[in-house]
């Protein structure tokens, strides 16, 4: 691949622009506010050219820590009224203000990166503080977050898992009784196409869902225990593996006996837990209902990142590899969300078909960790192409890469930056 200082510098712009001082909003008008992964991804995307800024946008991220540990999904530094549901549909009770759910925790892994771009001394600065957040918030996943004790993360709300409309969680949402949930106005359909968004119904449900949690007054056991959604995410738990590890790694930098000891636990259990969410029938893991225990049987973006976490014997491995061939063969643009040809595949809409970046360049990175450096390229300069030719989209269409959602979105240009554009 060949750098192009155009849309290099256009990355640029697109990342000062959405700048409100400390921290970078996704895009203006649909998504207002500090996003948790958003955030993470777009502290890489700083690190070529401004490390300052890009450790200030992880410390902004976790001003918002709970007392418990949580780092919520959105951050409400300052009012937009352009959005729904806002900081007094949380009613979080924090200062700041926040959601009162969480989003995948990348964050150690993006610390250790910026760590080691920096040469990974111990005493950087910047780091103890952000290594303290980051093991707060392991152990809150796993206080609250893991009820079979296999290491495996349970989203509690479909929006944590930062896939918001997967077709994975159709079944667990449809059984969600969302008669009474009051009247509300949406907002994103007023920035973006409608096509591209979550239907109606399933809105009702994610309200239904947060309504649950602000009557509890965001009691997270109650939640954990007795919430109407509880899925076991594919990516929630295969990020958090990963992170562990990334964690770990710290903690023996700074000589953290006690928590390096807790995070190998912690590690072998995920370990040996994720075999749980392999579906043999369809050769990939798959996100898996907490309380029905049945498998989603799709085949994801997400399914994917079992090599970026490190998991998967030979013969899981093999048939991953499977899917992705199967894939490539059907699309035009790696990588999708949702295999084409599965139920509710819609290669415009959100999280059942378009393409991710933040979620390719994971899986990319996997990938190539493991020995399948064509693939990860491959799966590069796609992602390359699909902003060559489109623009900085929230996401893109598998089949003729077109940009869906929002435009200059800050974690597409983040990716650029920080890894296709390379
Ligand atoms: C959407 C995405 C989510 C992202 C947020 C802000 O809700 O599904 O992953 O964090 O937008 O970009």
């Amino acid at each position: 691949m060949t750098r192009n200082p155009q849309l290099d510098m256009k990355a640029r712009e697109i990342l000062e622009r959405n700048d409100l001082g400390g921290y970078t909003v996704p895009t203006h008008g649909l998504y207002p506010f500090q996003w948790n992964w958003d955030s993470a991804f777009v502290a890489l995307g700083f690190a070529p050219f401004d490390m300052d800024r890009a450790w200030q946008e992880l410390e902004t991220l976790v001003a918002g820590q709970w007392a418990d540990g949580m780092i919520p999904h959105i951050i409400f530094h300052r009012d937009d009224a352009g959005y729904f549901p806002g900081p007094d549909m949380w009613a979080s009770g924090t200062t700041p203000p926040t959601s009162g759910i969480t989003q995948p925790p990348v964050l150690a892994s993006i610390v250790r990166q910026l760590w080691e771009q920096e040469g990974a001394a111990p005493d950087h600065p910047r780091l103890a503080p952000l290594y303290q957040a980051c093991l707060r918030s392991h152990r809150w996943f796993h206080r609250f977050r893991d009820p079979l004790g296999n290491g495996l993360v349970m989203a509690t709300h479909n929006w944590e898992t930062g896939r918001d409309n997967s077709s994975e969680w159709d079944d667990a949402l449809a059984r969600i009784d969302a008669s009474r949930v009051g009247a509300y106005q949406r907002r994103d359909t007023g920035h973006v196409d409608a096509a591209m968004r979550p239907r109606q119904h399933e809105y009702d449900r994610y309200v239904a869902i947060l309504e649950f949690g602000r009557a509890s007054g965001w009691d997270h056991r109650r939640i954990a225990d007795s919430g109407p959604f509880r899925m076991i995410d594919v990516g929630m738990s295969m990020i958090l593996l990963r992170a562990n590890r990334d964690l770990l790694v710290m903690a023996e930098a700074l000589g953290d006996a006690a928590a390096a000891g807790e995070l190998r636990q912690q590690i072998a259990r995920a370990e040996s837990g994720m075999d749980w969410l392999w579906n043999e029938e369809v050769g990939a893991y798959c996100s898996r209902d907490a309380t029905t225990h049945e498998s989603s049987g799709l085949v994801t973006n997400a399914s994917f990142l079992g090599f970026y976490a490190g998991v998967g014997n030979r013969h899981q491995q093999a048939r991953l590899i499977d899917a992705l061939e199967r894939i490539s063969r059907g699309t035009a643009y790696l990588l999708p969300s949702l295999e084409t040809g599965s139920r509710a595949y819609d290669h415009r809409r959100y999280w059942r078909g378009p393409i991710w970046l933040v979620v390719s360049y994971m899986v990319a990175q996997g990938l190539a960790e493991q020995g399948h450096a064509d693939w990860a390229l491959r799966i590069a300069s796609d992602s390359a192409k699909l902003i060559e030719q489109f623009g900085f989209f929230e996401s893109f269409s598998p089949e003729t890469g077109e940009g869906s959602g929002g435009a200059d979105f800050s974690w597409t240009a983040a990716m650029w930056l920080a890894w296709c554009g390379r």
